[in-house]
């Protein structure tokens, strides 16, 4: 099995072998302890560690948590939403929430000013959750280079417990800046069971694959540390959405993703230019039909943008028969961005005065 760069480009080939190479279990049986969830039941959340330690506190009735991060290096885009939603579905169970923004990490390994990373959290990050759903008032947000000196100090001690093999064998080559901030996301990834957050509880970090190193390494360290208790976190996993031209959605090619604050006319150029599953004749195409799996604007569709399943299938139903083409594929999902980006911009630009409040509440002034 291949390593995963947690920093790197990563392309996952094939799910299952990953799945099986790392550990990762399937969600599949544990979907119906779930709330019904359209990312679960269409396998765009596929994998998880440990949940049912998640399930059965919330069934115990004790508590139990959702951390996650966010590296502010880009702009939020549809690829984000997965875990925003997943988020909101366990806050929704009852979880206590902790986001944490990344910025120590994104001035490490991004050449992201600390300025600029605060700006981008506000801009990106924040607004956009709050819009997707989540209750900021009912959750522990904070920003690394904030993150307290018990926080900062225990990512260093963590140090002790991870030795230079694994360190190799799980990052391949590694820098100091990529050391450090990996620490830091072990101590995130704890830091709901920190002695100051009320100990140790179950809990779940959502995240895509590529993050998966570091939810092994902190597991390791969960077991390890002597100081305090820990319950090795749980994980969930989401399926990449692709680029809308085929090949890697990425932060650094605007064409390849349709970010939330995109025009709706830049969103519907983005789609009109997008890579198809569709023939090369309108005649070849009737006659055989498109391939959905070639499809980016159908997976754009299947991600997120038809909530229902019967019309989905519907609709891959007549594309794979050829009865509908491309350019109506397209159509439909312009219509829908449209709805859907107008939406969420409104919701976001009504989240800005309560993202203000918070963070002035919350003593987030000026960067470090
Ligand atoms: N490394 C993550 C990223 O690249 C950001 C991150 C920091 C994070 N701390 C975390 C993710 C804790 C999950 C849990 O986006």
């Amino acid at each position: 099995m291949t390593d995963i760069d947690p920093w790197g480009d990563v392309e996952i080939a094939d799910y299952s072998a990953t799945m099986e190479g790392f550990g990762i279990e399937p969600i599949g049986p544990l979907a119906d302890r779930l709330p019904d969830n359209r990312l679960v039941r269409r396998g765009i959340v596929f994998g998880q560690r440990d949940l049912e330690t998640v399930l059965d506190a919330r069934d115990r009735g004790d508590p139990f948590a959702v951390m996650t991060g966010l590296m502010p290096s880009g702009v939020f885009h549809f690829g984000h939403l997965a875990v925003v939603e997943q988020v909101r579905m366990f806050q929704e169970m009852g979880a206590e929430v902790t986001l944490c923004a990344a910025d120590i990490e994104a001035y490490a390994t991004r050449d992201v000013s600390l300025e600029d990373a605060r700006e981008l959290v506000v801009e990106e990050y924040l607004l956009n959750y709050v819009a997707a759903g989540l209750d900021l008032d009912r959750t522990d947000f904070y920003f690394q280079s904030g993150a307290g000196n018990d926080h900062l100090a225990r990512s260093k001690l963590f140090s002790r417990y991870i030795t230079e093999n694994e360190f190799e064998a799980t990052y391949g080559a590694t820098s100091p800046g990529k050391i450090s901030s990996a620490l830091t996301q072990y101590a995130d990834i704890l830091r709901p069971q920190a002695p100051e957050n009320g100990g140790p509880k179950p809990t779940v970090v959502p995240v895509g694959i590529d993050q998966d190193p570091h939810v092994r390494l902190t597991r390791d360290v969960a077991s390890r540390y002597r100081e305090t208790a820990y319950v090795k976190p749980a994980s969930t996993y989401h399926r990449f959405m692709r680029g809308l031209q085929g090949g890697k959605m990425s932060s650094s090619d605007p064409a390849s993703y349709i970010a939330l604050t995109d025009t709706v006319e830049d969103a519907k150029r983005k789609i009109d230019a997008a890579k198809t599953g569709g023939r090369a004749s309108v005649e070849e195409h009737r006659e055989k039909g498109g391939t959905v799996e070639d499809d980016m604007v159908f997976e754009l569709l299947a991600f997120h943008l038809v909530r229902d399943d019967d019309e989905l299938e519907r609709i891959r139903r007549k594309y794979e028969s050829g009865a509908m083409l491309s350019g109506e594929l397209k159509q439909i999902a312009k219509e829908r961005l449209e709805t859907f980006l107008r939406d969420h911009q409104e919701k976001r630009e009504a989240a800005r005065p309560d993202v203000e409040r918070y963070l002035a509440e919350h003593g987030f002034g000026e960067a470090t």
